[in-house]
């Protein structure tokens, strides 16, 4: 029997629509699952494209269906069953065969695991893979960390399966270890601010403007044809003219406001806060999550203080045009601290991660993916080592453009007692960052008063403490 190109252990949603766009083009592929039932249930469903799958029951026959070196995707829960599987598997393989994980694993993990298979022989990839079930299924993006050899072996049949935007594959290999899932953990960190700027201009929209959900839907959709197409734009017109098949009124209205989150969010801001970078609209994001998980407490504190009055608005169309405006100021902030995130830990970690490839294979496949990624695309390859997007000629146009709008919308919230927590960081990041002299040299003083930690002078002379206490006042 031929063997297969590749294999894939763990036949769950993204595992099963994996291994199927995998058979799709034209690739042969071994599938095994811990419980066999399942692999025989997905093979009856994978109709004619079973003929390029091989099912397996057991280890050893899986193994011996893969040409060697074997490039292994492992699809199941991150974690502790991934090292539990791998451990399993290791017994089987054979020099330079190579275990990928493609779960959302954090990276530090992946870097652990590729280190401990240096002398083995064997070789280690941490794969992002973003699309949810339909991407797996039809074309997702993939983010490839490990050695270029073993990027080499799987190339082609990633390619195959990958998102092609204009034509371009959404995969690319990002640098060794823990690269491929570093990315994706940002991309994730992106997904959440992205999405808490959506859902705190649906606030407004709902709760300052009285708008109705299928009144926000109409809006979003207009926003969709212009400068913030992208995908979550789009979901959110479809979830928000959506109804509820129980009680007939639209489906987001009966779904409780408290938001899940799995890790991937919080690993970004702690990367963040380790490398030193200012990811606030990510911080804003997962804060947000965070408290709208406590919605006893939060209902609890209405009832103690009340809500303010919205306040009035004298133009209502104008102020949706400066919502749509503030969101796209707003998302160029997010987007460049995650970027600036990404290009501290290149350094930090060895990856020379390449940031015009990165805008480039998220602009098909992936959550986050969308026109404005293209113009990412355009001025990271115009200038690929820019200290931050904001100041490229393409994002500071747009940024002078939108700013204004921006402003008008915090103000707005903050008048009406409305929460923004991302929208309001994006506006101060960008406030804090364009200008030249902030406020330190208070913050420094303060230090050197009470923990003599020292100053540097602005005239550059060796003198690095206060003259507290003792040293002549002005006033
Ligand atoms: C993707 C998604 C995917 C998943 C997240 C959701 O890129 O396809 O980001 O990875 O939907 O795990 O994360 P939370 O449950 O933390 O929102």
């Amino acid at each position: 029997m031929q063997q297969a190109e590749i294999g894939l252990i763990g036949l769950g949603v993204m595992g099963s629509n994996l291994a199927l766009n995998i058979a799709e083009k034209g690739n042969r592929i071994a599938v095994y699952n811990r419980t066999h039932e399942r692999t025989h249930e997905f093979l009856g469903e994978a109709g004619d494209l079973a003929g390029n799958i091989i099912g397996c029951d057991t280890i050893e026959e899986f193994v011996a269906a893969i040409r060697p070196p074997r490039p292994i995707i492992i699809m199941i829960k991150a974690g502790d069953p991934v090292d539990q599987q791998m451990e399993l598997l290791k017994p089987h393989l054979a020099a330079n065969d190579i275990m990928i994980d493609a779960g959302n694993a954090n990276f530090h993990d992946t870097i652990r695991r590729f280190d401990a298979l240096k002398d083995s022989g064997l070789t280690f990839i941490g794969m992002g893979v973003s699309g949810g079930e339909e991407g797996a299924r039809h074309g997702p993006s993939i983010m490839v960390g490990g050695t270029e050899d073993s990027w080499k072996r799987v190339e082609k049949v990633l390619t195959s399966i990958s998102a092609k935007f204009n034509g371009d594959p959404c995969v690319a290999w990002l640098g060794t270890d823990g690269a491929g899932h570093f990315v994706k953990t940002i991309h994730n960190g992106i997904e959440y601010a992205d999405m808490q700027m959506i859902a705190e201009i649906y606030g407004i929209l709902r709760d300052g403007l009285g708008l109705s959900a299928g009144e926000i839907a109409e809006v979003v959709a207009g926003w969709n044809k212009g400068r913030l197409n992208s995908y979550l734009i789009e979901i959110t017109e479809k979830v928000l003219g959506a109804a509820d098949p129980i009680t007939g009124a639209p489906m987001v209205d009966m779904i409780l406001d408290a938001a899940g989150q799995k890790g991937t969010g919080k690993w970004s801001v702690i990367e963040a806060q380790n490398l030193g970078v200012a990811a606030t609209g990510i911080e804003a994001a997962v804060a947000g999550r965070v408290l709208s998980s406590q919605k006893q407490e939060r209902e609890a504190a209405e009832k103690l203080f009340g809500l303010p009055k919205a306040h009035s608005v004298s133009d209502k169309k104008a102020l949706i045009a400066d919502l749509e405006s503030a969101l796209l100021a707003a998302k160029i902030a997010a987007y460049a601290q995650g970027f600036a995130v990404m290009a501290a830990a290149s350094k930090e970690f060895g990856w020379s991660l390449p940031m015009p490839v990165i805008a480039k294979i998220w602009r098909a496949g992936c959550i986050i993916r969308s026109q404005f990624l293209d113009e990412i695309t355009s001025a990271f390859t115009k200038d690929p080592h820019v200290a931050n997007l904001i100041v490229t000629p393409a994002f500071s146009e747009m940024v002078k453009e939108t700013d204004g709008a921006l402003r008008r919308v915090v103000s707005h919230a903050a008048l009406s007692g409305l929460p923004i927590p991302a929208l309001s960081s994006a506006l101060s990041y960008f406030d804090t960052y364009r200008r030249g002299r902030g406020t330190a040299n208070l913050i420094q003083a303060q230090r050197d008063f009470f923990g003599a930690h020292g100053f540097d002078r602005v005239d550059g002379k060796d003198y690095h403490h206060g003259p507290w206490g003792s040293g002549a006042a002005i006033y």
